[in-house]
């Protein structure tokens, strides 16, 4: 019988095309945090345990009017955090990969963190369900639309955890604040988002006869969306297969899919390289 690493080395040696899906847990390896529980999101912000707020109630847009410093404390601080990360070598891997299939591939991902285009994956084949950090809207007005932040710098004392500028829009002046979906958020513009879903959705068409392997890393369980995205497209398509690489989230129930209990990068590794696969089999029989 082939073991998991092996089963997902053959999928993935005959698929025609590549679906990776991916969660905060594809940036852990890189040395970016994930939120998992309010325990996790505390150890990843000191400074917002002790003013008591979880993550859900950390994400909400009415923080850029109640308390702006402390909003863009946040989003400035996660800013030049996933601005100054480099994306760990898996990526380069996984592009190595979707290059050997002829590019026929899309990026599907609740990261914010825009890691994907960094790694060289094309703009045009990431949907970014969540939005981008690196985009920001204005909080008068959703007339003002959606620009690149990449000339704005947010500067914050993390000590008093407060932003020390305020970004604003271009067009009125007023506060900006990241192009990111928080929690109830009915202001968010989602036109970015919504291309590439457009773009997304007509590729996904395109693969229904195709032999897919998905590739899902580091998704977590509480914001479901990219585990149920592709645990979808692994059953309604006869000849998608779901590969499940998470080291704590890893149970899969649904047929054609194969689960690897293991980090991002050494999963990546276990079915992309020739020699690391042995050794990891063995960790996790
Ligand atoms: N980098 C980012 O952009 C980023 C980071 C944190 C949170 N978020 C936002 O938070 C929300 C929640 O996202 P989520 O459900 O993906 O996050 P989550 O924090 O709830 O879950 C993270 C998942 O990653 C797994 N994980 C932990 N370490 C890992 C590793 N080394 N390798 C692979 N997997 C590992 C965990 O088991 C878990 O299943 C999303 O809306 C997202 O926009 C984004
Ligand atoms: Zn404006």
């Amino acid at each position: 019988m082939l073991t998991n690493i092996e089963q997902a080395k053959q999928i993935i040696k005959e698929a025609d095309s590549i679906l990776i899906t991916a969660g905060a847990g594809m940036g852990v390896d890189s040395g970016l945090p994930d939120f998992r529980g309010t325990q996790g999101f505390w150890n990843a912000y000191p400074a917002i345990k002790e003013l008591g707020y979880s993550f859900e109630q950390m994400a909400k847009s009415e923080w850029f009017v109640k308390d702006p410093k402390l909003a863009w404390a946040f989003y400035g601080h996660r800013l030049n955090l996933y601005r100054d990360a480099v994306p760990h070598v898996g990526f380069s891997m996984l592009l190595d990969l979707v290059k050997e299939k002829n590019d026929d591939y899309f990026i599907f991902t609740s990261n914010v963190d825009g890691h994907f285009q960094k790694a060289g994956f094309d703009t045009n084949r990431i949907y970014e369900i969540h939005g981008s950090i690196h985009h920001f809207q204005c909080m008068k007005s959703k007339k003002h639309g959606i620009w690149d932040a990449a000339e704005v710098k947010v500067d914050v004392d993390m000590q008093k955890f407060e932003a020390l500028n305020i970004p604003t829009c271009p067009e009125c002046g007023s506060i900006a604040r990241p192009n990111i979906m928080m929690f109830g958020d009915w202001d968010w513009l989602a036109k970015r988002s919504d291309k590439q879903e457009a773009l997304f959705n007509r590729w996904i068409k395109s693969q229904a006869s195709k032999k897919l392997a998905i590739i899902e890393i580091g998704a977590g369980v509480a914001i479901p969306s990219v585990r149920m995205q592709g645990e979808h497209i692994a059953k309604r398509y006869q000849h998608a297969t779901l590969i499940r690489i998470n080291p704590r989230d890893f149970t899969v129930d649904k047929r054609n899919s194969i689960s690897l209990p293991l980090g991002g990068l050494e999963g990546i590794k276990a079915i992309l390289e020739m020699d690391e696969s042995a050794n990891l089999q063995e960790k996790i029989k």
